[in-house]
């Protein structure tokens, strides 16, 4: 098939990538020059695993363009919405790029029917919006109807970063939001190497042991829309609930490791999103629960168990600084060294990093720091130049007479660090992820979340 992606994000381009592997003629647009270069050039412009293999294997079969006159949109079957949509300061998410992105495709419309899927993740009844965006610029461009031209479906994404890829080729489901025969059975046709698994897994990539199927589900648009927002609300909630349990089972002396196991063996609540710590960031978590809340106020709803989450999380963020104060007593003038800058690991986004929160918090307190990451650093200079602190790609002057080491994202590297060179000081482990037991030998007072 013909598939169109617009917007090379996170989103876009591993679903680009994906469908380009299963063997689809796939475009790509993004407004950013700067980017299609880099892409045209087969150099992959955002840090996933296995991305730059796959990318190698496919990108001489794939288009990269900057300008919708070159995205042949008369010719597509499928055209993908996946422009970023950012928090405005009311929560509600910005829409004005998906706006422009319908107008563009309004403006090139041909003779042939397109399906138009969106998997940026927009509010509640969006996929209408969409709808009447792209009739309305059709006849102001063309003073004609747009009738059978195209269907606008909803097919949100629930790849998660640092297994994009992984997400993508074998997802826990598909979900189709659309009342429309001809477009389901479109994209029950791209998506059906993936539902029936029968496609030749890439070697960087194997399929998961046992699976055979990917379910799918079909509904309606509103329908597919919230199940976005209710699941990653749900995944949220999940964090910010064991994480409310650690700092009852820190004062009670009891170990949130083992409580989170306890709990996760019962198959009903499930053993993941269970890892205590500093809480979630990313592009998702922050901005779906904030834009939910928004949407319900519109309809005269509180949201309270999804806005307690969200206070749970941040929270997190000021306990790590508040530990600090109370074992080093006084911030002011002390070395603080931070072992990870991304919101995980596996990634170079910095989007909704509890790192920036601890930074700031750190640095009003009069801290003086020093960050590390492996690979998130260029973005944080970039987008962060003005944070106070020192970025640094040298792990041993990072931690150089350091007062006190905060880990804030699980990277490996971490764990494996020869910590008998280091001068023992205290240890914030924002993740629960480090040798406990190692390090307390080695004179390191080692202060979990939970624990
Ligand atoms: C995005 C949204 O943030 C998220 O809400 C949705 O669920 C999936 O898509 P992501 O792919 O991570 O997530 O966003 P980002 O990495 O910011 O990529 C968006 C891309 O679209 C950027 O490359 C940007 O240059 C491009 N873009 C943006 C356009 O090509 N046209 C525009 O009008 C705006
Ligand atoms: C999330 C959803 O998982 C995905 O389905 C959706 O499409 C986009 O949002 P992502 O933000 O990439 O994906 O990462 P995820 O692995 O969900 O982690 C989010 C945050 O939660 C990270 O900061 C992570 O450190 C934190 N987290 C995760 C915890 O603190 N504890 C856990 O047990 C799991």
């Amino acid at each position: 098939m013909r598939v169109l992606i617009i917007g090379t994000g996170y989103v876009g381009l591993n679903t680009g990538v994906m469908l380009a592997y299963l063997g689809n003629d796939v475009t790509c647009i993004d407004l950013n020059q700067e980017k299609v270069k880099r892409l045209q050039a087969g150099e992959v412009t955002i840090f996933e695993p296995h991305l730059d293999e796959l990318f190698a294997e496919v990108h001489q079969k794939m288009h990269f363009v900057s300008d919708y006159a070159q995205a042949d949109i008369p010719n597509q079957d499928v055209i993908f919405i996946a422009v970023n949509t950012p928090s405005l300061a009311d929560g509600n998410a910005d829409l004005s790029y998906v706006r422009m992105a319908a107008e563009s495709i309004a403006e090139n419309l041909g003779e042939k029917f397109v399906v138009i899927v969106n998997k940026s993740t927009v509010p509640i009844g969006s996929g209408n919006w969409v709808e009447a965006i792209i009739r309305e610029h059709y006849f102001e461009v063309r003073n004609a109807k747009p009738n059978g031209l195209f269907n606008v479906v909803s097919s949100p994404e629930f790849l998660a970063q640092g297994a994009a890829l992984h997400g993508s080729f074998y997802p826990d489901r598909i979900i189709i939001g659309s009342e429309h025969e001809p477009s389901i059975e479109r994209l029950k046709e791209l998506f059906g190497p993936i539902i029936r698994q029968d496609f030749e897994a890439p070697a960087c990539l194997p399929r998961p042991a046992g699976l055979s199927e990917v379910p799918m589900l079909v509904c309606d648009v509103t329908s597919a829309e919230m199940v976005k927002y209710a699941a990653n609300s749900f995944l949220a909630l999940k964090i910010s609930f064991i994480n409310e349990i650690a700092q009852l089972t820190q004062k009670i002396g009891a170990d949130v490791s083992a409580i989170a196991k306890g709990i996760g063996l019962d198959k009903r609540i499930g053993d993941r999103f269970l890892d205590a710590g500093i809480g979630w960031g990313g592009s998702c978590f922050g901005k779906d629960t904030a834009a939910l809340v928004a949407t319900a106020k519109d309809y005269h709803l509180d949201m309270p168990i999804i806005r307690a989450a969200r206070d749970v999380n941040y929270a997190q963020r000021v306990w790590v600084v508040d530990r600090l104060q109370e074992e080093l007593k006084i911030l002011k003038g002390k070395h603080i060294a931070l072992l990870g800058f991304s919101f995980k690991p596996n990634t170079d986004d910095l989007r909704d990093a509890p790192s920036l929160d601890i930074s700031r918090l750190l640095v009003q307190r009069g801290a003086i720091v020093r960050a590390h990451d492996p690979v998130a650093l260029d973005n944080a200079r970039s987008q962060y130049p003005n944070l106070g602190i020192t970025y640094s790609d040298n792990l041993e002057f990072t931690l150089d007479a350091a007062d006190a080491i905060v880990l804030i994202t699980e990277w490996p590297i971490y764990r494996e660090l020869n910590w008998e060179s280091i001068p023992p000081v205290p240890v914030i482990d924002g993740r629960n992820f480090l040798d406990r037991d190692r390090l307390t030998k080695l004179g390191f007072t080692v202060i979990g979340i939970g624990r």
